[in-house]
This record gives structure tokens, sequence and C-alpha cells, in this order.
């Protein structure tokens, strides 16, 4: 145990690779994070359920988000990896959610409002619903001051504070109230065939995403066919230019240059000469990543040990949690 602040974040393994999005919004923090603080990080496969997903399929995305996630640089040492299904209490902790959230309340959750528009109320799971609260359960679990996510989880966030302060109020102080840990830069990484919509695994087409599992010709050539704008100047302007300064975050941030910094390296060039030098960096960046994760897929046992520590070590914080919730609305424990 130490005296660093908790951070816990998720990220569901409803494809057999991250996108750039996923990595920019959430796990480079998850990263950098691993030092400063207790960090918590698991695979969201109860989650990933509302999507129902094929079995072969969802079996082999967990490992492989676990694979990613290590060849992205989350070290089993420096922080906890777990599965979420491998930790019981996340179902347990959310049905107390479920039980502290208003319907009305709910039903306010625009990913939901979204989701159940597009597909209708028949064909929308219950699981759907209650999302939030699942997501909930995960942070307040681990006592969680800081949850690294992308712009889109911000509504589920402030939820997870309520329902926090709500219980805390109510029954007995139990839980941390937890914040978003957003940063501005790369908090939302947009569709390079529209960008104005965000980067997304559920996008209709994939020519928009950039996939970190997939071939570097592929990815250099959905970076070169990336909807621009028809000026000249690689200048940075979301409203005007929406394209090219999504196309700037993703360089800079890959870079670590200011927008600024970024800018000034392709001043006089066109947009031909800047998607090339992105999609340098982009592929460059990913190729030893992609090559780590399928190393450490071919050796599942020895991710499955990582797993087994992962969840002995989550499951010590988060029994403990649900022990203390359990008590402070008056469930008895078994004598
Ligand atoms: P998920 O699996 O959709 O996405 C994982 C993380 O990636 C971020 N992200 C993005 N960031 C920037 N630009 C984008 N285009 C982009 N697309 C995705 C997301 O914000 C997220 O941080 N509900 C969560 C998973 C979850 C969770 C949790 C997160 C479950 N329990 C507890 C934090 C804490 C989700 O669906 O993420």
């Amino acid at each position: 145990m130490t005296n660093k602040d908790r951070v816990l974040s998720g990220i569901q393994p409803t494809h057999e690779s991250f996108h750039l999005g996923n990595y920019l919004g959430a796990v480079k923090q998850w990263v950098e994070l691993q030092d400063s603080h207790d960090a918590f990080y698991c695979v969201v496969d109860l989650h990933a359920l509302t999507t129902s997903p094929d079995p072969a399929k969802l079996r082999k995305q967990t490992l492989s988000s676990v694979a990613q996630l290590i060849a992205l640089g989350l070290d089993p040492e420096r922080c906890t990896l777990f599965i979420q299904s491998h930790v019981p209490a996340h179902n347990q902790l959310a049905w107390v959610m479920e039980c502290l959230t208003g319907f009305g309340e709910a039903s306010r959750m625009t990913q939901f409002k979204d989701k159940s528009a597009k597909s209708g109320t028949d064909r929308t799971v219950v699981g759907l619903f209650t999302y939030p609260m699942l997501m909930a359960a995960d942070i307040l679990l681990y006592q969680a001051s800081q949850v690294p996510v992308g712009e889109d989880q911000r509504q589920h966030i402030e939820l997870t504070r309520d329902l926090a302060q709500r219980f805390n109020a109510t029954y007995k102080e139990t839980f941390t109230i937890p914040s978003g840990y957003i940063l501005k830069a790369g908090a939302k990484i947009y569709d390079l065939q529209d960008p104005t919509a965000k980067m997304s695994k559920s996008a209709e087409s994939p020519s928009g995403i950039i996939d970190l599992m997939d071939a570097p010709e592929v990815n250099i050539k959905k970076i070169k066919s990336a909807v621009t704008d028809t000026e000249r100047d690689v200048s940075f302007d979301e409203k005007k230019k929406p394209g090219i300064s999504n196309l700037l975050t993703i360089y800079s941030a890959l870079t670590n240059k200011s927008i600024k910094e970024s800018e000034a390296d392709f001043s006089g060039k066109g947009y031909g000469d800047f998607k090339g030098a992105v999609a340098e960096v982009v592929v460059e960046f990913f190729r030893p990543i992609r090559a780590k994760a399928l190393e450490l897929l071919d050796d599942p046992t020895h991710l499955n040990k990582i797993l087994t520590l992962g969840a002995e070590k989550a499951e010590e914080v988060a029994n403990k949690t649900l022990k203390d919730t359990y008590d402070a609305m008056g469930i008895i424990p078994r004598a």
C-alpha cells in the first residue's frame, strides 16, 4: 500500500485494436500517472457486453487490449492492471449505484441517448442504460481521486461524483469524490474523414480511424486521404480548419511539441508535405508498439499471470470498499 493518490481508468475491449483517440485521450495519461499515483487500470469486459460481442472475439479482444496497454507503456510492476470481471465487487457495487440513481438522471446521459436514438428503444439493452452506474462503481471502489479519460466521458464522471456525494450524505463518508483528469490537448481526437465527429470505434466507416494494430501502409494511406480544406497554410483553427487542426493536435501530441512549434515546422509548406510528416510520426510511433503487442500475445500464459496478480491487488482494495459500503447501508455480513 502507498500514500499516493489513486487514479483509476478503464477501456472497453470492443475491437481488436485501440485507436489513436484512445491513446491520446486516455492511455498516454495512464502511462504518465503510473509513478506519481497509485494507479489502477482495467479492461472493462462487462461494459463491452452491452455491444453483444461474439464470444470468441471478446476473448481475443480482451487479451489483445491487455497486450496493447502493456506495449503502450503500462508496467504491471508500477500499476495494477486487471480485467473488470475478475473482481466481482464491480457488479456488486454497481447494484448499489443503480439504487441511488434516478431514472430521469440516467435518461439524461448523452451517450445513452445517442446510442438508443440510433437503434430504437426495443433494440437498446437495459445494460446500456445502467452502464454509467457500473462505471461509477469501477471508480468508487478504488477511492480514486482522479480519472484520466477523454472528453466524451465527462458526463459519466459528473454522475459518479453526484452518486458519491449522495451516498456520503445519506449514509456515511465512504467514497472519495473523484475528478476527471481530462487534458485539453488530445481529449478529443476527430475522425479523419469527418473532422467534426470524434474518432470512434463505432464509426460507420473505418477510413477515418487510425488503429494502432493496423499495418503502417494502411495508416499512411488514411492520413494522406484525411479531409482538410481549400486553404494552404498549416495553422490551428478548429472552427475554420477542423481537419488541419486535428492533424496538428495529433502531430503535436506525438512529438511533444506545442501547437505553435508544430505550426512553425510547416510554415511555407503545403498540405501534402504536412500530411506526409504526420503519417510518418504516427506510423513510427506505433511501429514498435504494435510489434511488442504481437510479441506479448504470443505468450498468453505470461499475460494471464499478470492479470491474476492484478486481480488480486485490485480485489483487496475493492472488497474493503464494498464491505464499508454494505456496512454503511445496513446490509449484515454473513455470520
Ligand atoms: P472507451 O473504451 O470508449 O474509450 C477509452 C478511453 O478513450 C477515450 N477516447 C477518446 N479520447 C479522445 N478522442 C477520442 N476520439 C476518443 N475516443 C475515446 C475515452 O474518453 C476513454 O477515456 N466508459 C468508458 C470505459 C470505462 C471507464 C470506467 C473509464 C468503464 N469504466 C471507469 C474510466 C473509469 C469507455 O467507454 O471508454
